[in-house]
């Protein structure tokens, strides 16, 4: 089994990028620079943020990632339970874990045991994710044709199978798109069905699986790399003409806090032109750069990680009701953020809407705050 933190190479992109009803704008930036200044003075006891539950403020389902040992973490369960209305298992439902004995001995240990927390909580359920291009080709190499193809559709009726009438919506297929935005990427599915063809396929099989389920097309940076944007905008277009059956546009939103100030609205208007449902699927914002000699206080990235957020919240906030679908922080505290995991933390990025104390970040308010407008 690999463990559960991200590979760097894979994630260098993100890495190194490359109140209450009627809290004003003003109050939500106050609060924000005090917090953030006391970090730097561990003397000070920062005002705590007082913010409601964020589920009961967001206009669709909110959710979380979930890991199925966070399930054991008596503050973690408390925290999700009071904001959570949605959970979208952080690793476990992928092939990476499901197919690590093998393509015949299927591992559903863990999904089903976050599919029985969601149940147990009311809380909805969404799958992640079918296919992947970075997971699998292990677990499919030395198949011939006919069995790559058994094994392709039969792992996406045994997985959406399973949870049909559970999961109300999957990410399909995630991340098809080249970080550059020059076209799709090359990976083992698409040379054996064809860069349009692996996930029209993986569309059509999720479709039988699970007529009910909502299914998605999930992406990160459409809102931060112009081509991959436009690229992203082309490959859904291609995808309805061909008579796919994809329902929902997923927004990963891994934003850092130097993203052009407009570029996350203007994206938002674009991709909503379709009309399809859309779900801010993984949002966190990293504090990091990548520049070494970026000397700019903790204060001054939170106040620009508090912009960035608050645009994304607000753009999604302009949708029309049927195509606000979900919104999903990609882990509740900031020790649970994949940026946080292993080699990769610097302890000190604050990426998610939560401390590591359960208190409310300036990324929480600002949620709340959008949420209300
Ligand atoms: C990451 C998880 O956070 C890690 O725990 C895991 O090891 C690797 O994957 N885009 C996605 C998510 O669609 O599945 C990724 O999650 C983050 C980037």
């Amino acid at each position: 089994m690999k463990p559960e933190t991200p590979h760097p190479s894979r994630f260098a992109r993100h890495l190194l990028p490359q109140g209450e009803k009627g809290w004003s704008r003003r109050a939500l930036l106050g609060s924000t620079l005090a917090l953030a200044a006391c970090d730097r003075f561990a003397s000070a006891e920062p005002t705590p943020l007082s913010v409601p539950p964020l589920k009961s403020l967001a206009p669709c389902p909110f959710g979380t990632a979930i890991k199925a040992m966070q399930i054991d973490d008596p503050d973690w369960a408390t925290l999700a339970r009071a904001n959570i209305s949605q959970l979208t298992p952080e690793w476990e439902m992928k092939m990476e874990y499901i197919l690590a004995d093998g393509l015949d001995r299927p591992r559903f240990d863990r999904s089903d045991r976050i599919a029985a927390f969601a149940e147990a909580n009311g809380m909805a359920l969404h799958g992640h994710t079918l296919i992947w291009y970075a997971q699998g080709e292990e677990a499919f190499s030395g198949l011939d044709g006919a069995e790559f193809d058994r094994a392709f559709d039969g792992y996406i009726a045994a997985l959406a199978g399973r949870y049909r009438g559970r999961a109300r919506s999957w990410d399909v297929v995630n991340e098809p798109i080249l970080d550059d935005g020059s076209g799709l990427r090359d990976c083992h599915w698409s040379r054996r069905y064809g860069h349009d063809g692996y996930i029209l396929r993986a569309f059509e099989r999720a479709r039988l699986a699970d007529p009910n389920a909502v299914l998605f097309l999930n992406e990160y940076n459409q809102e931060s790399v112009p081509a991959k944007g436009a690229q992203f905008l082309k490959l859904v277009e291609r995808l309805l003409k061909a008579g796919c059956p994809l329902q929902g546009l997923g927004l990963q939103s891994h934003l850092w806090i130097d993203i052009k100030e407009g570029a996350i609205a203007a994206f938002m208007r674009q991709v909503a032109q379709f009309g399809l449902p859309i779900h801010v699927s993984e949002l966190d914002c990293t504090l990091r750069s990548d520049n070494k000699l970026d000397f700019r206080s903790q204060a001054d990235r939170i106040t620009r990680q508090t912009a960035r957020v608050s645009e994304l919240a607000e753009a999604f906030m302009t949708l029309p009701e049927t195509q606000r679908f979900a919104f999903t922080v990609w882990g509740l505290r900031d020790t649970d953020s994949f940026y946080r995991q292993g080699g990769m933390d610097d302890g000190r990025d604050k990426p998610l809407p939560f401390d590591s104390f359960s208190r409310p970040n300036p990324m929480a308010a600002a949620l709340a705050a959008a949420f209300q407008t």
